[in-house]
């Protein structure tokens, strides 16, 4: 069975970004596939966080993970920092992988310009470590969406370079891609993104919420017509509409587009509603969980020693070729 790795860092709760480009694609995995989806805390604290909030937002994770649909039968459930092969291989990794590439990066580069006093060796490492995560449970499909596609470059790279030097070891990992591979933002510009105020939709978001979150979701006149736009306010609703509305929703007001007819007001209550439909029965689950904690210990705690025994053997393979054991 081919192996997949996936993770999420450790900011809180998802949002239907996470949701759609990366926890779809698990949900499909898990049902054919070897899966480890996992809590990324170490990556979460190379960017300013509060050490005092750090646990309660690994659990809002997992909680979101297990009341998605994730099943403790059908894949492993991990803590990256409770597995401390990750940082172990990560190591081993960076001594083959050039520090000018990792600087290069756009993800990194838009790290530092976002926090301009928080540049710190674990910002250029944080690809490093990514490829590790998956590289030691040797995953060959990853489920995230489009925004971690030079991630994954990097991964392949490091894959390739790695088996060229100390023989073949590790597959060249994919990107598995989503319908919702890009959700953007409702600020009318960019992606979907947890550290944009205003800019996303919570799992855990009830109907008013929901409403109140596209309420202020820019559009325009409704009097323009033509095409839909490629982007801005008015295309990222249209995307919102796909994924969630149905065809029938969607192919409706581009109609209502078309002919100068839209009515904004109605688009966001279908779309909302739309929304809820699909978070609904999410949050049902999430309620079971969250009064269940002790049941949501022993899974983590079942799947993260699973996951150690995977990790030491992959450990073991890269120090015996690497040398450093006999
Ligand atoms: P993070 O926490 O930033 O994002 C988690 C996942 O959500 C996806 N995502 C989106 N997809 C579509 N539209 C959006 N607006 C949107 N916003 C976020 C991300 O693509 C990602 O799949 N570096 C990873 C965490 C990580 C990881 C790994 C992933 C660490 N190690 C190993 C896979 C394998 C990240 O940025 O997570």
């Amino acid at each position: 069975m081919k192996r997949v790795y996936s993770g999420i860092r450790a900011t809180g709760r998802l949002h239907l970004g996470n949701y759609m480009g990366a926890v779809k694609g698990m949900l499909a995995l898990q049902e054919t596939h070897d899966c480890v989806f996992s809590v990324v805390d170490l990556h979460a604290i190379t960017t300013p966080y509060d050490p005092s909030s750090l646990q309660q937002n690994i659990r809002e994770v997992i909680l979101d993970f297990l009341a998605a649909g994730l099943d403790p039968q059908k894949c492993k459930l991990e803590i990256q920092s409770r597995v401390p092969q990750h940082t172990e291989l990560a190591y081993l990794l960076s001594t083959i992988y050039p520090v000018s590439r990792l600087e290069d990066l756009p993800t990194y580069k838009d790290k530092k310009a976002q926090y301009p006093k928080y540049i710190n060796m674990g910002l250029l490492y944080y690809p490093v470590l990514m490829a590790a995560d998956v590289l030691l449970y040797k995953g060959e499909l990853v489920p995230v969406g489009i925004d971690q596609e030079p991630h994954l470059e990097v991964m392949r790279e490091i894959a390739r370079k790695f088996n060229s030097v100390y023989g073949e070891t590790f597959p060249e990992p994919q990107r598995f891609k989503t319908e919702g591979e890009y959700v953007p933002s409702l600020v009318g510009s960019g992606k979907m993104s947890k550290t944009v105020e205003g800019s996303y939709i919570n799992l855990t978001d009830d109907l008013e919420t929901i409403k109140s979150r596209l309420a202020k979701a820019p559009t325009d006149s409704g009097a323009i017509g033509g095409n839909i736009p490629q982007e801005g306010g008015v295309a990222n609703l249209f995307t919102l509409l796909r994924l969630f509305g149905g065809k029938e929703m969607f192919t409706k007001f581009v109609q209502d587009y078309h002919e100068k007819k839209i009515r904004y007001v109605e688009m966001k209550e279908v779309l909302a509603e739309a929304i809820y439909k699909e978070l609904q029965p999410i949050q049902e689950r999430r309620k079971e969980f969250e009064q269940n904690p002790k049941l949501v210990d022993e899974i983590l705690n079942t799947s993260i020693s699973q996951c150690r025994q995977v990790a030491e053997e992959t450990m073991k393979e890269v120090k015996e070729k690497m040398g450093l054991v006999s």
